[in-house]
């Protein structure tokens, strides 16, 4: 069978170069490789950022909340997404939780809010405020990654359950996990309370008050 199709398909071509037609060699299409590294540095990467459409949040956004704080920042602060006041300002941690984290960050570590990098595991807004779902969370990945990089925080504060279970792969409650020390990638990770959390819940206070000390006694090490 197949030696008659390919008797058939010799006399097809026999056909074809009577006709007049010729044979050349093939070229294989080659296709470029797209370039798929990120920029190094923070303000191509926030460009990249905003031009994202890689995830469903893309459609709803008002702005891409990238992140903002010192590039050469020893501490980075985690949250999980922007509100709706971060979209509509652009930046991270502007409505009433961000107050609170503005506090928490000069009243306790006794530094000033720019002296830090602040950001979220996703850029966009998640609709109604829901939690990223796994896959906008692991889609935006790769910008926080190099985000990590390109700072190289000593110490990372992830702010609520959402950002500790993605930036460690571990499920364990926050109520648990809270004020541990995690080792990862050459940082300190230490998981606190979400601000918002503490809005809702204020007795929580003293726990990131005791966590925020840890953070404390570790940069007076640096
Ligand atoms: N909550 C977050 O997790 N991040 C923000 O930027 C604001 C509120």
């Amino acid at each position: 069978m197949k030696n008659l199709k390919n008797a058939l398909l010799l006399k097809q071509l026999y056909q074809l170069r009577q006709l007049g037609y010729k044979y050349t060699s093939a070229t294989v299409y080659k296709e470029d490789e797209p370039d798929l590294s990120l920029p190094d540095t923070l303000e191509k990467l926030k460009v990249q950022a905003q031009q994202c459409h890689l995830c469903e949040l893309s459609k709803s956004r008002s702005s891409v909340v990238f992140g903002e704080g010192s590039p050469q920042a020893d501490i980075m602060f985690i949250g999980e997404a922007p509100g709706v006041t971060e979209d509509s300002m652009g930046k991270p941690f502007t409505g009433r939780s961000g107050e609170l984290l503005t506090k928490m960050i000069e009243n306790v570590l006794l530094i000033k809010r720019e002296e830090v990098y602040i950001t979220n595991i996703v850029k966009c807004r998640p609709p109604d405020n829901r939690v990223p779902t796994p896959t906008e969370a692991h889609t935006c990945y790769s910008f926080l990654l190099k985000q990590i990089e390109l700072v190289k925080p000593k110490l990372i504060v992830t702010l609520g359950g959402t950002a500790y279970h993605y930036m460690t792969g571990d499920e364990t409650g926050i109520s648990k996990i809270r004020g541990t020390l995690h080792q990862q990638n050459g940082y300190t990770l230490i998981p606190t309370y979400h601000p918002s959390f503490l809005l809702r819940n204020p007795s929580a206070k003293k726990e990131v008050f005791e966590d925020l000390k840890k953070v404390k006694a570790l940069m007076e090490q640096f």
